[in-house]
């Protein structure tokens, strides 16, 4: 056998066995796409699925440096309606956008020479289909890499439960921020160093958002920017229709004022003040805040207003700070960390009370390290080296009760 046959053999192996180790078909269809990805040296690809009522297809899951969250295809529309419709793959090794412009069209910014469209379906259903683009050193995929890609296909829908429940769809509200091609650098003498590479990401009204990836790729950076603290060096950034990359200070301060509550790790509480009062300081600050009362009751801290910050735990002390986040009835609310420094318990006590203002119509941003929080979010956009590298569409939320780490 030659070299290509072995390593295909591989990657089909190794994707056979994530497959199977997975407890269900998006776990089962991610796994093996990122096994398939890793093996085949691919650029990105995406898992498309069939919308149940009009079989418009959206994909759920993708590796790629763009947000491709808005996109959809109509059966026999470009490679992936035409694959979902006819359940016969397509395979374009060295691809040109005369064979197929609508895809190009559809992957936002992302030029392809090479791609593989296979269908998953399960015995009954067309699912719809997965996708892998580009070689990441700019050649072309191989005949044999073609194959694993197909079997791949093949081997989701044999891993398909026939009573798994396909979850209804995500029905993102409208887009309130747009995030393009942002860079963020730090020049410390001749020394530039470059944090944000051109992030690319949009953001729903009403969604819960985490953003995740290794300590130093950039999220901070980021949230700082979406939330009018730092400026980008490149790029734009809109929210509410208004573009925020060049924007005065001044504007900047107004914008964070009406529209964005913070939590940090820390909570940043005034020692000798107590609950009440360190949010009644913030009162005087906001135009039509919130009372100081509604809002330690929205946090279950109702019975705690009088505590110092030294009488509360940790738990406590950051819903003070959520609630004095809240004051300003903020459309969004972003996150840096929010549970880094608690405990298990008073984690699931600050995320339920987090779930329940997102689920009365606040947009929630939220950096974190713990995986287990992804299971409560709509999307999760993983970063990596200053870029957007994986986002999941979450067909499954979970309650902040479910958690379990
Ligand atoms: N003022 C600065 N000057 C130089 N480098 C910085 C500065 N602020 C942050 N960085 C660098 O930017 C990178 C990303 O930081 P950050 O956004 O905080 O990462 P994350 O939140 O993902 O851990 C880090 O490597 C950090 O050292
Ligand atoms: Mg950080």
């Amino acid at each position: 056998m030659d070299t290509s046959m072995v390593s295909a053999y591989r990657a089909l192996n190794e994707a056979q066995t994530a497959i199977a180790r997975a407890s269900t078909l998006d776990e089962a269809l991610q796994e093996g796409l990122k096994v398939i990805l890793k093996n085949c040296k691919a650029e990105g690809g995406a898992i498309w699925y069939a919308n149940k009522d009009d079989n418009s297809l959206r994909p759920y899951f993708w590796v790629a440096t763009s947000d491709l969250t808005s996109c959809s295809h109509v059966p026999g529309e470009g490679a992936v309606g035409r694959v979902f419709k006819n359940q016969q793959s397509e395979r374009y090794l060295n691809f040109t956008a005369a064979n197929d412009p609508m895809t190009v069209a559809d992957f936002a910014g992302i030029d392809i020479t090479s791609m593989i469209c296979v269908p998953f379906s399960s015995k009954y259903n067309n699912l719809g289909c997965i996708q892998f683009i580009n070689k990441e050193d700019g050649g072309f995929f191989t005949n044999e890499e073609a194959d694993v890609c197909e079997m791949m296909g093949m081997l989701a829908a044999m891993a398909l439960d026939e009573n798994e429940q396909i979850q209804p769809e995500w029905n993102p509200g409208k887009v309130i921020m747009r995030v393009r091609g942002v860079t963020r650098e730090y020049t410390n003498g001749d020394v530039v160093t470059k944090v944000l590479k051109g992030v690319n990401l949009d953001v729903y009204e009403g969604e819960f958002l985490v953003l995740l990836g290794e300590s130093g790729c950039g999220k901070s950076t980021l949230l700082n920017i979406i939330g009018g603290m730092d400026h980008p060096t490149a790029g734009s950034f809109e929210c509410f229709g208004e573009e925020f990359a060049d924007a005065t200070q001044e504007r900047l301060t107004d914008y964070r004022r009406d529209n964005i509550g913070f939590i940090f790790q820390s909570y940043n509480l005034m020692p000798n003040l107590n609950a009440k009062q360190n949010l009644e300081l913030i009162a005087s600050l906001v135009p039509n805040p919130m009372s100081a009362d509604e809002a330690l009751d929205i946090v279950n801290l109702g019975q705690r207003k009088y505590n110092y910050p030294s009488q509360m735990s940790g738990g406590q002390q950051q819903r003070v700070s959520i609630a004095r986040a809240l004051m300003k009835r903020p459309r969004i609310i972003l996150a840096d960390e929010p549970t880094a420094a608690l405990d298990y318990t008073t984690s699931i006590e600050v995320l339920d009370v987090m779930e329940r203002i997102i689920a009365e119509g606040t947009t929630m941003i939220m950096v974190t390290h713990n995986e287990e929080i992804c299971r409560m979010a709509d999307r999760v956009v993983r970063m990596r080296g200053g870029r957007m590298h994986e986002v999941t569409i979450n067909r499954h939320k979970a309650h902040a009760t479910d958690l379990v780490w």
